[in-house]
């Protein structure tokens, strides 16, 4: 199939609004495999589906008549949560086009925003579809103008469909055909292909997604990763069609699963690029590595489990490049691990995998961001652990500042009425705010109509410390935590109030107390239970 017959294309949209629901349903026009029809072929974790959420992005190449000519579609399907955002940014980067899809009902999110940045900064074509239109609560009037007044994207023949029961469905496909340019890659060029994702099969090892933005891959070639300079040959490559169809080669313009001699999923670095080992070329723009945002300790809760665990753990981080691992002691809670996650959700989907498919039960520390301590000689170090905080009285002339990671979207502060009822704010906030209770605390105080989407910027210099928890005297390392100072306060009364109620009543008086250095913020005595 020539270039002009290919298009490459995604669906973006917030969390629910459909994405794998139309993602089926146009695959039942574009493939062979009916007896994949009826359920969500994109969506395979057990988990994701469970969750309703997409975490790993996944790909279908369709066939597809139109005019009476062959076309190959590929689907790029991106992951739905903000924790992915980068991994989004390179799915599209595989994209020329992409499907804008908003519920019906809800209206623009902060993640239909998100994503349509995303994908506008990439100049990619955008097709806006409203979706879920059989709903009693759909407002497609008011969610194509939205759409309009927002994006100013021409909703003149907007399709309104409905994934679900398949209505108007038929429309995308040649939408996408028409608006999409195809892609412009030179297969006599050096080979110069984006891995886009990656998944570890236990037969095979790792499997890759990749797009040939110029030249020509086969079975055999050798090929060198442009970041880590990683050397390797290729023994299988192909189509995903829904499932792995060998073609032996993948063209310029096209996207396919590659299967070379990679053994961990650590080695598939998202975004990376990859050429022929005799000819070298620049890599793509936009590539960065893999960066863990949220961390928490995680022991067994019988230490008997530990070796159980650290299998289950080592096999869960197999399937997840995006996941760092390092042991970790605790005086409290003994032998354990120190895990870095993308974000919270991405932390809850590995505990709840870890539980539900290994059986572990698990004890999970407070999640800390990471911290960035600046010493006097210009250099600086992560902390990614309250442990290893320093003390007050640490904080020797060698210290000069610290720093903590910030969040955002956009470059100001906003706030803008996309209509009568909705309202877009973008503020910079500690990472530390958004890692604790503020989804909840969001979706409950808006009664459940704010969405939340977060962005990188870097980080700030803040005046941050840590707060030990004692228990008659003697500090609970599992149990300190890096705060605000202004926090401190209302924090360690909490935190003591909390413990007081939870530990059991002993024979002998228990003092519980919050302190910073050595002064105390707050105390709970537990009284001798007088028989
Ligand atoms: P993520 O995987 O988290 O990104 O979600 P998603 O966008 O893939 O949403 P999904 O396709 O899982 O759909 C979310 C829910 O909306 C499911 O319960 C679907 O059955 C439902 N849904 C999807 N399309 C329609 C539609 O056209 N009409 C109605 N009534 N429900 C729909």
């Amino acid at each position: 199939i020539p270039a002009e017959h290919i298009r490459n294309f995604s669906i973006i949209a917030h969390v629910d609004h459909g994405k794998s629901t139309l993602a089926d349903s146009l695959q039942l026009t574009g493939t062979i495999n009916k007896h994949h029809s009826h359920n969500q072929v994109l969506d395979k974790l057990t988990v994701e589906r469970e969750r309703g959420i997409t975490i790993k992005a996944q790909t279908c190449s369709m066939f597809y008549k139109y005019n009476d000519k062959q076309y190959l579609l590929n689907l790029i399907d991106t992951p739905g949560h903000v924790d992915f955002n980068y991994e989004v940014s390179r799915s599209l980067a595989a994209c020329q086009g992409t499907i804008l899809l908003v519920d019906a009902a809800q209206g623009l999110q902060a993640q239909t925003v998100a994503n349509f940045w995303l994908a506008y900064n990439q100049e990619l074509s955008i097709i806006p579809v409203v979706n879920k239109i059989d709903l009693p609560a759909a407002d497609t009037e008011r969610v194509t103008k939205q759409i309009q007044s927002t994006f100013e994207l021409d909703t003149a023949n907007i399709a309104l469909i409905s994934a679900k029961t398949g209505l108007n469905v038929e429309k995308i496909l040649p939408n996408v055909i028409e608006k999409i340019p195809h892609p412009t890659g030179d297969v006599n060029e050096p080979l110069k292909a984006l891995l886009f994702d990656s998944w570890y099969d236990t037969y095979v090892g790792v499997v890759c997604l990749m797009a040939i933005v110029n030249g020509k891959l086969q079975k055999g070639d050798k090929i060198v990763s442009a970041y880590s300079g990683q050397k390797y040959e290729i023994a299988d490559i192909g189509i995903m069609h829904p499932e792995q169809v060998p073609t032996g080669y993948l063209h310029a313009g096209q996207v396919g699963y590659v299967i070379c001699n990679m053994k961990v999923a650590t080695e598939a670095h998202i975004g990376d690029t990859f050429y022929h080992f005799k000819s070298p070329v620049d890599p793509l723009p936009g590539f960065e590595p893999a960066k863990p945002m949220v961390f928490a300790g995680i022991f067994p809760i019988d230490t008997n489990e530990f070796t159980k665990l650290d299998e289950s753990i080592a096999k869960l981080t197999l399937n997840d490049a995006s996941v760092s691992v390092q042991k970790e002691t605790s005086i409290a809670l003994g032998q354990g691990w120190r895990i870095g996650f993308l974000g919270t959700l991405h932390m809850d989907v590995f505990q709840q995998r870890l539980e539900e498919e290994y059986d572990a039960n698990v004890i999970i520390t407070q999640p800390t961001v990471p911290y960035k301590i600046i010493y006097r000689d210009g250099t600086s170090k992560l902390i990614r652990n309250p442990s290893e905080f320093p003390e007050p009285n640490e904080m020797s002339h060698k210290i000069v500042e610290l720093h903590e990671p910030m969040s955002r979207r956009g470059e100001q502060s906003e706030y803008n009425y996309l209509d009568e009822t909705r309202v877009i704010m973008r503020y910079s906030m500690p990472l530390a705010e958004i890692v604790t209770d503020f989804h909840d605390a969001l979706k409950s105080r808006s009664s459940g109509y704010a969405s939340f989407d977060y962005e990188d910027m870097g980080y700030q210099q803040s005046d941050i410390v840590k707060m030990n928890v004692l228990i008659n005297k003697k500090p609970v390392d599992a149990l300190s935590a890096i705060l605000h100072r202004s926090q401190v306060s209302s924090v360690g009364k909490e935190w003591t109030k909390k413990l007081s109620e939870v530990i059991p009543k002993q024979l002998y008086e228990v003092v519980i107390q919050t302190a910073v250095g050595g002064k105390v913020v707050a105390r709970e005595t537990l009284v001798t239970q007088v028989i």
